[in-house]
């Protein structure tokens, strides 16, 4: 997004962001197609087109909705789900079966049969539970289906604890221990319905540096080796996951996905020459990466409590349940007022959301012109993690999410109402009355 300079309002995708929250009300999910669409070409550049023989998922559990389904299948991309609600969001919106990858460290029987009936491209197999799990429903429903084996390569992110996932230490997959992977594996080969294409592994989210893929990549490749020379097993497929970081603020130094996947490449194809073996497919699986520059949230401003010589609160009308990413793990966001975009931002308030928490404080010391109730606050880069984590705390409704595209925008996820908060709800008879 850009902070205007020559209007008064901020401008997102073509649409004044004060017009848009006069129209949907606030607070406001807004979802730029442009920018989804611009990074997906940009995957394709330096990464698809550019390497024979990749593959590139959206990780969905970022942001899920049909129509993101919609605009991830017409980009070409594959699609990363994790439960089966994300997967029935894609059979819904008539996303291609092949083009799914299923991931979950605890899939149910019900989950496992509803990617078997449709026919999912790809399962990341977690564990032998769910691997023995699966080889009875393939054999009950007579199908064949194609895994990868999720492998914990024993390396942790450098990024907040609860989003680091590859160390020893983590429920994700299967430990790095050869002999155990020669077992899992060697049952595949002989297994009537199932066939193993390769590994995945995914380190973490928000990652700013390639040197962690470049160690994990040495690892798995040396196990591919290990595994070629011990069960003749040709590795297929190799997908090392997402986790490429943005820019939340100044903070933060994002890196260009190439960055990534260059070394990611070379990386793979200087270890598969060194142990003689062909180069794997290798599939790439951003979900931040995609999305979270593509949203912003528009709230408006309520009260504003100035507690002199101490700070300035200012209120918005949402706040932890549309985004509890800053409770959940210190996460920091920028932000700028909507209708005040060419002010001079000289004063520092704390930004506090509704809820009854004293940690619901989405932004602290945030520089803004003078505010007054009613401003729109437009909090940046909440695409990802915001709408797909969004909670009823407090019996809230969640904000609606609006599509943008080139002046234009349409809702894609209507705001919920309090009948929708009590949809399910029953009260016993012996209560009634
Ligand atoms: C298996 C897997 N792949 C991809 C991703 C996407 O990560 P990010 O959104 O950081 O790219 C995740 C995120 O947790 C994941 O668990």
């Amino acid at each position: 997004m850009n902070k205007q300079d020559n209007m008064e309002n901020m401008i997102f995708s073509g649409c004044d962001t004060v017009e848009l929250a006069k129209k949907y009300g606030t607070p406001l999910y807004v979802v730029s197609e442009d920018i989804i669409r611009e990074r997906c070409m940009k995957i394709k550049d330096v990464f698809l087109n550019k390497y024979p023989n990749t593959m590139a998922a959206y990780a969905s559990k970022a942001f899920l909705t049909m129509a993101m389904c919609k605009i991830i299948e017409n980009e070409g991309l594959n699609l990363d789900v994790v439960s089966g609600g994300e997967l029935y969001t894609a059979i819904k919106a008539g996303f291609p079966m092949g083009r799914i990858i299923f991931h979950g460290n605890n899939k149910s029987w019900d989950e496992l049969l509803l990617a078997v009936e449709h026919n999912v491209g790809r399962i990341i197999v977690d564990n032998l539970y769910e691997l023995e799990m699966l080889e009875e429903i393939t054999s009950r429903q007579n199908k064949d289906i194609n895994i990868l084996f999720r492998v914990a390569p024993g390396i942790g992110g450098n990024t907040h604890d609860y989003i680091s996932t590859g160390q020893k230490d983590s429920k994700f997959g299967i430990p790095l221990d050869p002999s155990v992977i020669k077992d899992i594996v060697n049952r595949t080969i002989n297994s009537n319905n199932i066939r193993l294409l390769g590994f995945h592994f995914h380190l973490g989210s928000q990652l700013f540096e390639n040197q962690i893929y470049v160690n994990a990549i040495e690892i798995i490749t040396k196990l591919m080796n290990y595994l070629k020379e011990e069960l003749d097993f040709k590795t297929l497929e190799l997908n090392v996951g997402g986790g490429f970081g943005i820019g939340y603020t100044d903070k933060d130094t994002p890196k260009p996905i190439e960055y990534f996947t260059d070394i990611i490449m070379e990386t793979v194809k200087l270890q598969c020459d060194k142990y003689k073996m062909p180069i794997p497919t290798i599939i790439i699986e951003p979900g931040r990466w995609i999305i979270a520059e593509a949203g912003i949230t528009l709230y408006t401003i309520g009260v504003i409590k100035e507690i002199p010589g101490i700070r300035t609160y200012a209120s918005i009308d949402g706040g932890l349940p549309d985004n509890p990413r800053p409770a959940l793990y210190q996460a920091e966001y920028d932000a700028v007022v909507a209708n005040k975009i060419n002010q001079k931002a000289d004063k520092v308030v704390t930004i506090a959301g509704k809820c009854c928490e004293t940690g619901d404080i989405l932004i602290w010391d945030l520089k803004t012109p003078d505010l007054e109730p009613g401003d729109i606050l437009a909090v940046l880069n909440t695409g990802a993690y915001n709408f797909s984590m969004a909670s009823n705390y407090n019996r809230l409704p969640r904000p609606a999410v609006v599509l943008v595209s080139n002046g234009s925008s349409e809702i894609i996820v209507e705001r919920q109402t309090y009948d929708d908060l009590l949809r399910g709800e029953k009260i016993p008879s012996y209560l009634r009355g």
